[in-house]
């Protein structure tokens, strides 16, 4: 069977680059294979966890690359070099350009930590969402993916799933319960739907 060429785009822990890793591992993506990491953050923990797969990574690190179409021009060097077909943003906390979006375009999907249109767009990242949606009361969150185009958070809506906001939530214990329950789930799903999608396979 050929398998998609995927890199995974991580700025900090990698939980969700675990769960593609660990679906990968059930033999859930037949269809393709993560063979690369890039991050922006030379002290992100998933360096560690790819490190632990045997899988190649790459820092393209924010602070080294201070100009973002340098930075954007980098991470795409090295996606070509690596001949890398389609790209995951797994915790990726950095907006690209519609140049960067359209070199890829139809082949870059995001997890996004709440259900889309809410509580996202530009400063709604990480445990912020999770904080917001406390305060806004709403009883029922969970997690999007979706293809990224240049409108943050805007593109088309591959996979949603709705989690529960219980009583006395913290952002911390709420952002946990997301994860475990949503983006661990419809992350590795979403994967194995566009390797499938992007060879031409149906359904
Ligand atoms: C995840 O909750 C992901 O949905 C979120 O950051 C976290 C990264 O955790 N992404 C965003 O907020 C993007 N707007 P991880 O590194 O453990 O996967």
């Amino acid at each position: 069977m050929r398998k998609t060429r995927i890199a995974v785009l991580c700025s900090g822990g990698g939980t969700n680059f675990q769960a593609i890793v660990n679906a990968q591992e059930a033999g859930l993506i037949p269809h393709g294979e993560v063979v690369l990491v890039v991050t922006d953050n030379a002290g992100a923990y998933v360096l560690t966890r790819a490190a632990r797969y045997h899988i190649e990574s790459a820092v393209v690190d924010k602070k080294e690359y201070k100009d973002r179409r340098l930075r954007e021009e980098k991470i795409l060097s090295v996606m070509r070099e690596k001949d890398i077909e389609f790209i995951v943003f797994a915790g990726f906390m950095t907006i690209l350009s519609a140049d960067f979006v359209s070199a890829y375009e139809g082949r870059i999907i995001n997890i996004h930590p709440a259900l889309i249109p809410s509580f996202c767009g530009p400063g709604y990242y990480g445990l912020k969402v999770h904080e917001e949606v406390l305060a806004r009361g709403v009883k029922v969150t969970g997690a999007t993916v979706h293809y990224v185009t240049e409108v943050c958070d805007g593109g088309p809506i591959l996979l949603q799933k709705a989690v529960e906001v219980r009583e006395g939530d913290t952002p911390e214990v709420l952002q946990k319960r997301v994860m475990r329950e949503a983006e661990w789930v419809i992350l590795p799903e979403a994967v194995e739907l566009v390797c499938k999608k992007l060879q031409g396979i149906e359904g």
